[in-house]
C-alpha cells in the first residue's frame, strides 16, 4: 500500500482502542465472524464479530477462535432487543467472561439501561450505533464511548434512523460534547472515508463492503448479487426480516422473482446456508454497492480505507 505507508498519526480512537487505523469492521450478524474479524483487525482496523443470534456457547467459541487468530483488540456485537431480555443476558455473561475489548451495540432498550456501565466496569469500551439524535443522546447519557451514526444509507437494519449520513454525522457531532462519532452508511472508498473524516468523524464503520470480501461468511451467491447490484438498486424497507419484529426498518437488494413469497422477506444467506436462501430472500446491503467491483481480501478492502485518512 504505497501511499498508505506514510504514517497515519492517530486519533482519540486508535489511542482508545490501541489500533493503528479507525476503520471498524461491522459487526453483521452470521456475516462477521472469526476470520474476517482477525483479517481486519490484523490489518490494522478493528474487527467486529457479528453476536446476534449466536447462542451463548457459540457465542463463545467465536471469541476464542478470534483471539487464536489475532493478537490484536476486537469487538463483539450484540442487539439488546432481539431475543429478549433472558438470551440477552446470557449472552453478555458470556462476553464479561470474554472480555473483547469493544463491546458494540445496535440499540439499548429500558431494560438493559444498566447494560453499559456494567460493560465499563468489566474494562470494556462501549460503542452504540443509532440513526437519530435522540437516540445518540440517550446513549451518550448511559456511558456510550463511541457513538456510530448510522446514515440510512446503510444495508442491514436501520436503527430508526431515515436520515442521510451527511445531515446525521453533523447533528450527531453537534451534541457529542468531544465524544468520538463514527460514520457508517454507503462508505467503500478512499474518497468516503475522506468525506467523513471532512464532516468531524473519528473513523469509519463499515458492512457492505466487507460482506463483499474473501473472509466473510456470507454465501457466495450473496456476494455474487452485491457486485451485479448498483447504486439504484437498493430498498428501504419496513416489512418482514428474519427473527425482528415486522415493522423493523432495514436495507436490502430487492428480489424481483414473480412466484416466491421470500422475496417479501429481509435477510442474509451465510456460506453454510442453501444456495435457495441467497437467490429467494431479498438480502440486505447498502446504497455502496454500485462502489463494489469485487471480492477482494479484507486486508485490501482495509488498505484503500486508510488511504482516506488525513
Ligand atoms: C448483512 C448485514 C448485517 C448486519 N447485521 C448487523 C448486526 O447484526 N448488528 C448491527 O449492529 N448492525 C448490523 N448491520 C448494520 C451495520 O452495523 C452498519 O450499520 C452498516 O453495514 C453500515 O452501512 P454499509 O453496509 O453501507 O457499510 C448489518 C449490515 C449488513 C449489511
Amino acid at each position: 500500500m504505497s501511499e498508505a505507508n506514510r504514517v497515519f498519526a492517530g486519533n482519540v480512537i486508535t489511542q482508545m482502542c490501541g489500533v493503528p487505523y479507525p476503520i471498524f469492521l461491522a459487526g453483521m450478524a452470521a456475516i462477521s465472524g472469526p476470520p474476517l474479524v482477525a483479517a481486519v483487525a490484523n490489518a490494522g482496523g478493528v474487527g467486529v464479530l457479528g453476536g446476534l443470534r449466536l447462542a451463548p456457547l457459540m457465542l463463545r467459541n467465536w471469541l476464542r477462535e478470534t483471539k487464536a487468530l489475532t493478537d490484536r483488540p476486537f469487538g463483539v456485537n450484540i442487539v439488546p432487543q432481539f431475543g429478549g431480555p433472558e438470551v440477552f443476558e446470557a449472552q453478555f455473561q458470556v462476553i464479561l467472561q470474554e472480555r473483547p475489548r469493544i463491546l458494540s451495540l445496535f440499540y439499548a432498550e429500558d431494560y438493559c439501561a444498566d447494560l453499559i456501565p456494567r460493560a465499563k466496569d468489566a474494562g470494556m469500551i462501549v460503542m452504540v450505533q443509532t440513526g437519530t439524535v435522540a437516540l445518540a443522546r440517550q446513549a451518550m447519557a448511559q456511558g456510550a464511548d463511541i457513538i456510530v451514526a448510522q446514515g440510512s444509507e446503510g444495508g442491514g437494519h436501520l436503527n430508526r434512523g431515515t436520515i442521510g449520513l451527511m445531515s446525521l454525522l453533523p447533528a450527531i457531532l453537534d451534541g457529542a460534547q468531544g465524544r468520538p462519532v463514527l460514520a457508517a452508511g454507503g462508505i467503500v472508498t478512499r474518497q468516503d472515508v475522506r468525506a467523513a473524516m471532512t464532516l468531524g468523524a473519528s473513523g469509519v464503520l463499515v458492512g457492505t463492503a466487507f460482506l463483499a470480501s474473501e473472509e466473510s461468511n456470507a454465501h457466495p451467491l450473496y456476494k455474487q448479487k452485491i457486485l451485479q447490484a448498483s447504486t439504484d438498486d437498493t430498498q428501504y424497507r419496513t416489512g418482514y426480516s428474519f427473527g425482528w419484529p415486522y415493522g423493523t426498518p432495514h436495507r436490502v437488494i430487492p428480489n424481483r422473482d414473480k412466484w416466491n413469497v421470500l422475496r417479501w422477506v429481509g435477510g442474509g444467506a451465510r456460506a453454510i446456508d442453501k444456495d435457495r436462501m441467497a437467490r429467494k430472500l431479498s438480502l440486505y446491503a447498502g446504497q455502496g454497492v454500485g462502489k463494489i467491483h469485487s471480492i477482494v481480501p479484507a486486508a485490501e478492502r482495509v488498505e484503500e480505507l486508510v488511504l482516506g485518512l488525513p
